[in-house]
């Protein structure tokens, strides 16, 4: 998919569009944009040289390899074991503390994408939830294997070391906390900071080793269709519901053409989370996109946002669309069941015995911190 030239990449256009939203009273960052703004095409070149940028802005912010990753990995392992030594046992404060942190950082994007570290950081926490297999009972967030390749490597997880970067600089401020725990609590940190609703959490992943790995395969093929999502969802174990409730998240975000080979924003507003994607799934004509990329489509209104196949397909088939019309048509139906299920998500494969607390808490935002110091 790097094949995929990133000067391929459409401009995003300004377009009058009815599902344009304006950005809400909570949202806290001026950086952030719409996609109505025009943005530079990207080259490979630009995106490093972009980084660079970030990092002399004081922006924490690299990338590293997988093999250092191990090294990393295990220097972080020793200082866990002295907390631990130390009978250090972290509270739900000490885990706000790290939200905060991450919340804190979701703004630090500066020109990166469209102004928010957030999107990226939700797709990190999914990607190491969702090697989950029911029968085998492996995968899951629990070990966070997307630390050692090859699964770092594997093609779906491209583009997630811009993630994991962050979150590693975060974990310098947080030896303590387990690499699964704080990715997890990234996921919670962006949907919520990104105006999403309370995604119930709590502690308990453990650090795993390289033998842990999953298999490449696990994650989701965009450019297939609904009996692929069942195959992938079913073995997770979710159901038709959970299936369009989770594609919901693609309100965030974009698909980057030197990542996934896709490209594009899916809605006006990709770092607020809304039901947009519903309703723009519904509303708006979908055509493939004539491009020399993957089989995608664009709509044909202002051509400026896209639909993955698998998105397609929730509105091809009938079961799907059902769900997709509900959640359209109502906010806070679709936010009720996305909280519960990004909750799930996040525990896959979690021995009970593990978690902290019975009790999953709600951590809280930043707006709601800064309301009640006044
Ligand atoms: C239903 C099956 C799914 C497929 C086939 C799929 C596929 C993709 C692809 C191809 C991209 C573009 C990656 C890139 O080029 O940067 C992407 C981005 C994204 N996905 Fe999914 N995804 C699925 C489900 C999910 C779920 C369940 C979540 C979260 C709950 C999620 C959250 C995201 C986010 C937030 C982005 C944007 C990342 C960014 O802006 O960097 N996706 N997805």
């Amino acid at each position: 998919m790097q094949a995929f030239a990133s000067s391929l990449r459409a401009p995003v256009r300004r377009a009058a569009f009815s599902s344009a939203r304006i950005p809400r009273a909570s949202f806290r960052s001026s950086y952030r944009r719409y996609t109505t703004q025009p943005e530079a095409p990207k080259s490979k070149t630009a995106l490093y040289a972009g980084l660079g940028a970030l990092a002399i802005g004081g922006v924490a912010f690299y990338l590293y390899s997988s093999s250092s990753d191990t090294l990393g990995t295990t220097a972080k392992s020793a200082a866990q074991s002295v907390k631990a030594a130390a009978h250090f046992v972290p509270t739900k404060e000490d885990y706000q503390k790290v939200y905060n942190k991450v919340a804190e950082a979701l703004d630090e994007a500066g020109d990166y994408d469209d102004g928010s570290f957030g999107p990226v950081l939700l797709r990190l926490a999914w990607h190491s939830s969702g090697t989950y297999d029911k029968d085998a009972h492996t995968g899951g967030s629990n070990y966070a294997t997307m630390r050692f390749e090859p699964e770092s490597l594997h093609d779906a997880n491209a583009g997630l070391n811009v993630a994991r970067g962050i979150m590693e600089k975060i974990k310098q401020d947080f030896p303590w906390i387990s690499y699964g725990d704080l990715w997890t609590l990234g996921g919670v940190a962006a949907i919520q900071e990104m105006s999403g609703p309370k995604i119930p959490w709590r502690a308990g992943r453990i650090d795993g080793l390289p033998k842990d790995v999953t298999p490449d395969g696990r994650l989701p093929d965009a450019s297939q269709g609904q009996s692929h999502l069942r195959d992938i969802f079913y073995r997770m174990g979710f159901n038709d519901q959970e299936i369009v409730a989770l594609s919901g998240a693609h309100a965030l975000g974009r698909a980057h053409t030197d990542r996934s080979g896709f490209d594009g924003p899916w809605t006006f507003s990709p770092t607020t989370l809304t039901n947009d994607f519903y309703k723009l799934l519904l509303e708006e004509k979908w055509i493939w996109r004539k491009w020399n990329g993957p089989k995608q489509l664009t709509d044909k209104k202002t051509t400026s946002l896209m639909m993955l196949p698998t998105d397609y397909s929730l509105v091809q088939d009938k079961t799907f669309k059902k769900y997709v019309k509900a959640y359209a048509e109502d906010e806070s139906l679709f936010f009720k069941d996305f909280s519960a299920v990004v909750s799930k998500l996040f525990e896959l494969g979690i021995p009970e015995s593990q978690f902290t607390t019975t009790e999953k808490w709600s951590l809280k935002t930043l707006d709601e911190q800064k309301e009640e110091s006044k």
